[in-house]
């Protein structure tokens, strides 16, 4: 049964899908294990970072998007969906490096997200409209929960959420192994943290303390001068041992492009010199599922 990462904050532009691609493919090329990102965003940043958009354009028009997935099984209500039907293999930009030389590519999936996912909602509510959007929740975690299990090829999903509380986000919070939080060290991210908790806490029906979570440090312009505010961070949250610095290196991959010289990359040539914080931060979020 593959475990289920969430990359999860309501405040936006905090490094929720950065993080997600980047955890994903660290799995993937330095560990190869079999790895699937879900982009349940509107927005699909993560489909923008892991296929060119031409190709998008026609899983789109094949209606080969989560958003499709969902419309099939929640509002046309059709049994035996099968959410494998909707994984595309073999994505992204990164490589494997074997020490016999071979240099395949990460064994790195995706399901790609749509802009639909917006509407997939309103739909959802209205197609389930005599119900409490508690039981529309439970329904569609059900539905997650069996679908994500029937793909037994994976050791990892992580999912990239969206920056709200939407039914699916909901839905994923319930059923998730572990949620990666990346939060920056201001004192409003810190108030977003604290929100952020109390809301999957109710969700999950648990305690703070025992949800598996893990705060991230990401995109800090001062690594030096924000140790010690994120170490009073750490006082009150479960906070990851890392810090993820804000570089070019990262900005530079907000979009999916093969490297000119060799097409694939190296996870390590990537992701550059934050590659040592994010590999911290991965082991550890592995060690917790
Ligand atoms: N550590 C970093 N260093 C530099 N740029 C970064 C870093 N992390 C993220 N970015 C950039 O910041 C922008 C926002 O990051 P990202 O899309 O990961 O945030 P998000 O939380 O997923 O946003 P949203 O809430 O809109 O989904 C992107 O352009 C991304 O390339
Ligand atoms: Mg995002």
């Amino acid at each position: 049964m593959p475990k289920i990462v969430a990359c999860l904050n309501s405040k936006g532009g905090v490094g929720k899908t950065t993080t997600c691609i980047v955890l994903a493919e660290y799995v993937a090329a330095e560990l190869e294990r079999k790895t699937l990102v879900i982009d349940v965003d509107w927005q699909m940043n993560a489909t923008s970072m892991m296929m060119a958009a031409k190709s998008w354009e026609k899983y789109q028009s094949e209606e080969k998007t989560f958003a499709h997935f969902l419309n099939k099984c929640m509002v046309q209500q059709r049994p035996g969906e099968l959410l494998h039907n909707y994984v595309l293999k073999d994505r992204g930009n990164v490589r494997v490096i074997r020490t016999n030389g071979t240099q395949p590519a990460a064994p790195i999936s995706l399901i790609p997200g749509s802009l639909d996912m917006d509407d997939i909602e309103f739909k959802i509510y209205r197609k389930h409209k005599a119900d409490e959007e508690n039981q529309i929740v439970d329904r569609l975690a059900e539905l997650l929960k069996k679908s994500i299990d029937g793909l037994t090829d994976f050791r990892y999903v992580f999912v990239d959420c969206p920056p709200r509380f939407d039914l699916v986000t909901k839905a994923i919070v319930k059923i998730m192994n572990f949620a990666v939080m990346p939060f920056s060290h201001q004192i409003l991210t810190q108030y977003g943290l604290e929100r952020l908790v109390s809301r999957v806490s109710l969700l999950r029906n648990q305690k703070p303390q025992d949800i598996p979570y893990g705060a991230l440090p990401t995109r800090i312009r001062n690594v030096a001068g924000a140790t010690d505010s994120i170490a009073e961070v750490a006082k009150k949250f479960k906070v990851i041992e890392a810090i993820i610095p804000e570089t070019e290196d990262i900005a530079k991959h907000g979009e999916f492009f093969y490297s000119e010289h060799n097409g694939r990359m190296t996870w390590r040539e990537k992701w550059g010199r934050s590659s040592r914080e994010y590999t911290k931060a991965a082991q550890i979020i592995l060690k917790n599922l």
